[in-house]
């Protein structure tokens, strides 16, 4: 590994894509999104580039507006499953809400997938930004945002107890004696709190890496401080390496106030790559994509970060409407940003809508271009490694082939895994079982 510090890298799956119409591309496979031997060849390309993980987006409300990927796909437990069984050393992280599912469930699916794999289960932990999601758990209302991070960080607390429920070395499996376990390596978490009763114990074992690296995705002031106390790692989609930097700086800083070792918590932005063999092939893949997006599918882009907002109500050529606090209770830093950046740069309605649902990244060119952008990105303090979200159908393929290959090159990124569990790639401590350290301490 030598001492140089190493990128990390991990692939969103997406199926037919993040957009509204990617799935008319050229190159798209229309029911990629339930399409299992795609999602196969997909875990397979990733690994073969050597990528830290593959990730699986979730939410938990659609209707009529939400763009295809989201109307018909995977379940991410169960996908992630089944890729485990496909692969051997990349990383399989998946999103699930804490607002709607019980902590005991939880620590059991990922404690499951974590063993199913050999210790390469990630959990992005989402407090669910969409309002409707209440009307499908029988909720009569969707708990506010900042009530939303207070049941994630007590949910995520009584999930680590649980993964703890037992010690490293409890099962005996003594034929001889007939003791399966140990009965003091055994434990009940006995959790009463704010949100959750959970006595415990968990029936399952920790994994390899102990327990599963813990994503997450917010970026507000109450999502930064969930994150940077509780995450090992922030997924992030700040879009000039200005604000990536600013971001990277507060999260660090905020983790080190919470007594934590700044570098035990990894900055992943988002990004949109589109590879060109020449600076002009990229640039026309990206109007290729860009076209297929007409104004009203824009628009109701837009709309789903207002909770389906209905954005076709306004004249479209006119200054973006004042929405008031619309967005505040659901994708609360991206629907600030969108509002502050339209009055900042005196945005039309049109305009915001289409740079919304076609956004122009900064990782578009040829392989060369976007593994310079990456290595900027990587030194100046912006990012310690990247979620690629492919913005063509193959671009994921093209990524791994092309750009990996420069970054191998340059020292940057592994040619070879360096273990065979997510904490071990990431560089992530194995967190020592709870119970066995209070042991130690006793001794
Ligand atoms: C790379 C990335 C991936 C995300 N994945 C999901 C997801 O799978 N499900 C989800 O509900 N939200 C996802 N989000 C949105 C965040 O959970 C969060 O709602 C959003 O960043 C707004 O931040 P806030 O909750 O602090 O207001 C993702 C965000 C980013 C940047």
């Amino acid at each position: 590994m030598g001492g140089k510090r190493q990128l990390k890298l991990g692939a969103l799956l997406h199926g037919v894509g993040g957009g509204t119409s990617t799935w008319r591309h050229p190159d798209a496979i229309t029911d990629a999104s339930v399409n299992f031997g795609l999602y196969k060849q997909w875990v397979r390309k990733a690994e073969e580039g050597k990528l830290d993980f593959i990730f699986i987006a979730d939410g938990l409300y659609i209707n009529e507006k939400s763009i295809p990927h989201f109307l018909n796909r995977f379940e991410p437990i169960t996908i992630l499953s089944a890729l485990a069984a496909v692969s051997t050393h990349i990383g399989l992280v998946g999103t699930l809400s804490t607002s709607y599912s019980e902590p005991f469930t939880v620590a059991r699916q990922f404690g499951s997938l974590d063993n199913i794999s050999g210790g390469r289960a990630g959990w992005n932990v989402v407090t669910s930004p969409l309002e409707g999601s209440a009307l499908n758990y029988g909720r009569k209302q969707h708990p506010d945002h900042a009530t939303r991070y207070r049941i994630a960080a007590e949910f995520l607390e009584v999930t680590r107890g649980l993964w703890d429920s037992w010690e490293d070395d409890a099962f005996v499996r003594n034929k001889e004696t007939g003791q399966f376990f140990d009965p003091d390596k055994m434990h009940a978490l006995n959790h009463e709190g704010e949100f959750f009763s959970v006595k415990g114990p968990l029936n399952i074992q920790r994994s390899k890496q102990g327990h599963p690296v813990i994503f997450q995705a917010g970026s507000s002031e109450a999502g930064r401080n969930f994150a940077s106390r509780a995450a090992d790692a922030v997924f992030t989609g700040q879009e000039t390496i200005e604000e990536a930097r600013e971001f990277y700086q507060d999260i660090k800083r905020r983790a080190a106030g919470f007594g934590r070792n700044p570098d035990e918590l990894l900055i992943f932005p988002g990004i949109g790559s589109i590879i060109g063999s020449t600076e002009e092939e990229a640039e026309r893949k990206y109007r290729e994509v860009a076209e297929l997006v007409t104004v009203e599918e824009a628009l109701n882009y837009l709309g789903r970060f207002f909770d389906h907002h209905d954005f076709s109500q306004y004249p479209l050529d006119e200054p973006f409407p004042d929405i008031g606090d619309l967005g505040k209770n659901s994708f609360q830093a991206n629907t600030d940003r969108i509002k502050r950046i339209a009055r900042e740069q005196n945005l039309t309605l049109r305009e915001v809508a289409l740079r919304t649902a076609t956004p122009r990244g900064n990782f578009i060119g040829t392989p060369e271009t976007v593994a310079d952008r990456i290595q900027e990105w990587f030194e100046t303090g912006a990012a310690d490694g990247f979620i690629i979200h492919a913005a063509t159908p193959r671009g994921l393929e093209e990524f791994v082939d092309h750009v990996v290959p420069i970054l191998q090159a340059r020292g940057l990124f592994r040619t070879e895994y360096e273990s065979d569990t997510l904490r071990g790639n990431l560089g992530l401590p194995v967190p020592e079982n709870r119970y066995t350290r209070a042991r130690a301490l006793k001794v």
